[in-house]
């Protein structure tokens, strides 16, 4: 995997490269960079054809960079903590779990699986022109995550949060999001959702 040749160039050539990375396979996230023009992860990133020669490795794209291969995701994290990505109830709490249905849990697949990569959002080029006001297909994701969520309880005061031209709209359905995705996620798609519950249920 590409992460392996960093690693390596690290170890034996270049002890102060830098770059992010923790599990080395696909769960954490912290990986995430440009390979050859594709935001994806380093550590599931096939070095397929080692004699097609150079591999071009870039931090993603258009974020303020700390160095070498470290994106500064400050704005990123921000976004995502202003969604309150966590379950909301009005009912008191009873001491007992909130049950939910087969059927409703099922609504969620697809969405929990995001593991913030910003591997999308770097992706994105309404992010890119609008990211301090516009949040972006990954935050969107989430916002939609806890929209389906059969047992939260706050729908009206997320979907108010959003209710604005730069927060949801900016959204073009350019799809980069999707086509990036190293998860096989499709935060576009999520995002198309947001709008259309938006627009139907108020
Ligand atoms: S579909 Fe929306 S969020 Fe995804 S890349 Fe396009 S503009 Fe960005
Ligand atoms: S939707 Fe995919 S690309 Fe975007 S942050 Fe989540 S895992 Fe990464
Ligand atoms: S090292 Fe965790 S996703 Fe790559």
């Amino acid at each position: 995997m590409v992460l392996d040749a960093l690693i390596r160039i690290k170890n034996e050539m270049d002890s102060t490269l830098t770059f992010r990375r923790s599990c080395r396979e696909g769960i954490c996230g912290s990986c995430a960079m440009n390979i050859d023009g594709i935001n994806t992860l380093a550590c599931l990133c096939r070095i397929t054809d080692e004699s097609r020669g150079a591999t071009k490795i870039y931090p993603l794209p258009h974020t303020y960079v700390v160095k070498d291969l470290v994106p500064d995701l400050t704005q990123f994290y921000k976004q995502y903590r202003s969604i309150k990505p966590y379950l909301q109830r009005k009912d008191p709490p009873t001491g007992k779990e909130v049950p939910q249905s087969i059927a409703d849990r099922k609504k969620l697949d697809g969405l929990y699986e995001c593991i913030l990569c910003a591997c999308c959002s770097t992706s994105c080029p309404s992010y890119w022109w609008n990211s301090a006001e516009y949040l972006g297909p990954a935050v969107l994701m989430q916002s939609y995550r806890w929209l389906a969520d059969s047992r939260d309880q706050f729908k009206e005061e997320r979907k108010q949060q959003l209710e604005n031209e730069m927060s949801l709209y900016r959204c073009h359905t350019i799809m980069n999001c999707a086509r990036t995705c190293p998860k096989g996620l499709n935060p576009g798609l999520a995002i198309a959702q947001i709008k259309k519950e938006m627009a139907f249920n108020g």
